[in-house]
């Protein structure tokens, strides 16, 4: 099979013939159709996030069963599948609480290996590591039974493949982590892939005002399309003063999808007395933020971690597909892009630069 491997960061993908091993008892093996490229893959390729050493990125997929585990019922060789990083487990202390995103088998996203250590993927007896969890720029991978999701036949896979991070991430977080009510007003800042599914999410969950800031122009327009009622520019405007004039006394919520301690900080200035800021941004390992424990105190504010929109991929993949089906997701608007495999240095470059909303690399 071919993947595209990551042998340095700050170094060019390469496109190379690599060993799949055959699944485990509880895997299957899926011949992937499509797979986006989301932030997260280009902090990896930059060096924002560590890689243990040569690494498959891409994390964002959606294919066919071609194998599976002894031990699997639910699918079958055929299947169309959407494929989600690093599934909960289901039975570890959060999964059984309720709280799947910060299940304990999460933990192997650090180490871009299975819970167990193993990769399942070499190249001349080298081991190569599963990226964020999937190893997805690749023209196969084998899974955990429980990340594979089947969704009906006619459903594009190239479309159906952001759903697995950027969908499940963003409109996750919104009908998952965060507690959004009818009503309510919500400040979404940064507008990618993960943004906009926020703001959607927002719009599904009843909020009214849906307030999105990103500096691009083309994002604030995308953003519309996804549910923004209200879009600001942060390079002419100040964003907290700019949210407390549509919605006196702040949001409810507020949700950083970017990345950086000092937009989180904007978050928390931006939420009314009671609210609560929700980090779905990958900042910097380095970044930190420090609150004021009088003003949290007495202003009854919250902040609260989301990984993966707090998904559990068989409970929300299905749910997410009929939102879609229903016309309440556009998801067709949100791949601008779809490039060959070999070109995926060009489309990490675009996903650096913003150009579009989500590229998706094409397998065949
Ligand atoms: N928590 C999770 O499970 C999870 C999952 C996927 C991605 N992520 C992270 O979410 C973030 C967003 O991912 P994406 O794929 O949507 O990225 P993206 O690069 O497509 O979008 C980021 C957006 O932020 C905007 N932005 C930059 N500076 C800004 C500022 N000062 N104010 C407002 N907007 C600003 C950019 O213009 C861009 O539109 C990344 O940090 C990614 O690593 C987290
Ligand atoms: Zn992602
Ligand atoms: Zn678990």
């Amino acid at each position: 099979m071919r993947a595209a491997v990551l042998i340095e960061p700050n170094r060019p993908l390469e496109v190379l013939e690599v060993d799949l091993e055959a699944p485990d008892p509880d895997q299957v093996r899926v011949a992937v159709a499509a797979c986006g490229v989301c932030h997260s893959d280009v902090s990896l390729v930059n060096g924002t996030f560590p890689i243990m050493g040569p690494t498959v990125p891409g994390h964002e997929a959606a294919g066919v069963v071609t194998e599976v585990g002894s031990g699997v019922t639910h699918l079958s060789v055929g299947d169309h599948v959407v494929l989600s990083p690093n599934p909960a487990c289901g039975h570890c202390r959060s999964c059984r609480r309720g709280r799947p995103g910060a299940c304990a088998e999460t933990a192997a996203l650090m180490t871009s290996t299975f819970p167990d250590g193993s990769t399942k993927l070499s190249r001349g007896g080298e081991v190569l590591y599963r990226g964020l969890g999937l190893a997805g720029w690749a023209t196969e991978v084998v899974v955990s039974g429980n990340g594979a999701v089947a969704i009906a036949d006619d459903v594009p896979l190239d479309v159906a493949c952001v759903i697995g991070c950027a969908v499940q991430t963003g409109v996750g977080a919104a009908l998952n982590t965060a507690s959004i009510e009818p009503g309510d007003s919500v400040l979404v800042v940064g507008a990618g892939g993960i943004g906009v599914s926020i703001a959607a999410g927002a719009a599904i969950a009843g909020a009214t005002r849906v307030i999105v800031s990103d500096p691009s122009e083309a994002r604030r327009e995308q953003a519309m399309q996804f549910g923004a009622t209200d879009v600001i520019d942060p390079t002419r405007t100040d964003v907290v003063a700019e949210v407390s004039s549509l919605v006196p006394g702040g949001v409810d919520t507020a949700f950083d999808a970017v990345g950086s301690a000092a937009l989180i900080d904007t978050c928390l200035a931006a939420t009314c007395n009671g609210g609560e800021t929700v980090l779905v941004g990958a900042a910097p390992m380095t970044d930190s933020v420090s609150v004021n424990p009088v003003t949290m105190m007495f202003a009854e504010k919250g902040i609260k971690g989301s990984l993966l929109g707090s998904s559990l991929a068989p409970r929300d993949i299905p749910r997410l597909v009929e939102l879609w089906r229903a016309g309440r997701l556009p998801l067709d608007q949100m791949v601008t892009a779809r490039l060959p495999l070999a070109e995926v240095n060009d489309a990490v470059r675009d996903a650096e630069a913003g150009k579009g909303l989500r590229t998706v690399l094409m397998m065949d």
